[in-house]
């Protein structure tokens, strides 16, 4: 993620907890066909590579994973990134075997035979690198029952999908194969159900190189085909084959790019999709609902500030130097400041650190 809005968010995260309040941040969702790239998709959001994937039912639970932003430890020894489920009190460091949990812990609740289960996984990655933030990703939607699901696993999973995309606090990523015609895309059926203007939906187009020759996707990733705010970006993520021979992500970046910049029909608006885009489009996605928190915030310190000047009114010039209730009071003092100023510097920007 961001370097600069990982910074920002933590330093309007710090301030805003100190005046006792909560910069809540968005949710993102995914939703789509099964196969349709979803857990790619949040992978590359994420910068690593832990989650299963693979053609056929894979994800069977919700996932709902936290990503918690902690500073770079001081000593090397010490593990940079981890992450820790809620079913088990355990660190895990190597990202292998998080996915590996993922699995195991999938089959012990939803089964062997592509059962799916409402109850979600839990779990939280700490690492320096991301910002506050929770990702869900979730079952794909399916029509016909196979294995141990019910007959009306549509119904389930639908009802499943809406829970979480229907918080209006959620961001749904709306992510559909390009090897599949749009009209049936489940995924923007289900978005525009519950985000009728495309406001909080983004639309995401995977498997560009999947393509048949002599057919692109540039009429939809133009905006031209299906209208959403926010867009549609194109992704080309690994493939099966790329997962077996575990081609590194940094690889798997590069080769898309390479995809997008020397495609016939895409060289032109090669800027505005893949992966990098997506980050950055998510960014300003973020950065827009910090903006609609601002007010808020104002209003609670406009309120701590007065409190802080009755305070230090109070105590008058008498006090000695060395006076508790004087010191916590000129930190409060202080704290409002730079809280204030704080705000007005980032309603100055035009808040595009992309
Ligand atoms: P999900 O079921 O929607 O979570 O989809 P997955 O992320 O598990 O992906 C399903 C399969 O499609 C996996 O084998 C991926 O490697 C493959 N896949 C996903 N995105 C792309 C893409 O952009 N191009 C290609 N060639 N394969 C992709
Ligand atoms: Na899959
Ligand atoms: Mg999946």
């Amino acid at each position: 993620m961001d370097g600069d809005l990982i910074r920002l968010v933590n330093r309007l995260q710090e301030t805003f907890s100190n005046l006792g309040g909560e910069l809540d941040m968005p949710q993102l969702v995914v939703v789509g066909s099964q196969s349709a790239g979803k857990s790619s998709v949040l992978e590359t959001i994420v910068g690593r590579d832990f989650l299963p994937r693979g053609s056929g039912i894979v994800t069977r639970r919700p996932l709902v994973l936290q990503l918690i932003h902690t500073p770079a430890p001081e000593d090397s020894a010490s593990p940079m990134e981890w992450g820790q489920f809620m079913h088990v009190d355990k660190r895990f460091t190597d990202f292998n075997d998080i996915r590996k949990e993922i699995e195991q812990e999938t089959f012990r609740v939803a089964g062997q035979n592509k059962g799916i289960s409402k109850l979600a996984i839990f779990l939280k990655i700490y690492s320096p690198n991301v910002l506050d933030l929770t990702l869900v990703d979730l079952p794909g939607l399916t029509k016909i029952p196979v294995g141990d699901q019910p007959g009306d696993i549509e119904k389930q999973i639908r009802s499943l999908v809406s829970d979480y995309i229907s918080n209006p606090n959620s961001v749904i990523l709306a992510v559909s194969a390009a090897n599949i015609d749009l009209a049936n895309s489940e995924a923007l059926k289900l978005a525009r159900a519950v985000d009728p203007q495309g406001r909080r939906t983004i639309g995401v187009l995977t498997k560009l190189d999947l393509m048949d020759a002599g057919t692109n996707a540039s009429d939809i990733l133009t905006g031209r085909v299906y209208p959403l705010k926010l867009g549609f970006i194109g992704v080309v993520c690994r493939s099966q084959a790329d997962i077996n021979s575990e081609r590194s992500m940094a690889e798997a970046r590069e080769k898309e790019a390479d995809f997008f910049r020397t495609h016939a029909a895409y060289r032109n608006i090669s800027h505005k999709n893949g992966t990098a885009y997506l980050a950055r489009t998510l960014n300003q996605v973020l950065l827009s609902h910090i903006r609609d928190k601002l007010p808020d915030m104002k209003a609670r310190l406009n309120t701590l500030m007065g409190q802080a000047q009755q305070e230090l009114a109070s105590f008058g010039d008498s006090a000695g130097i060395g006076d508790e209730n004087q010191k916590s009071a000129l930190i409060l003092h202080l704290m409002t400041q730079f809280a204030r100023d704080f705000v007005a510097s980032i309603e100055g920007t035009n808040m595009d650190i992309s």
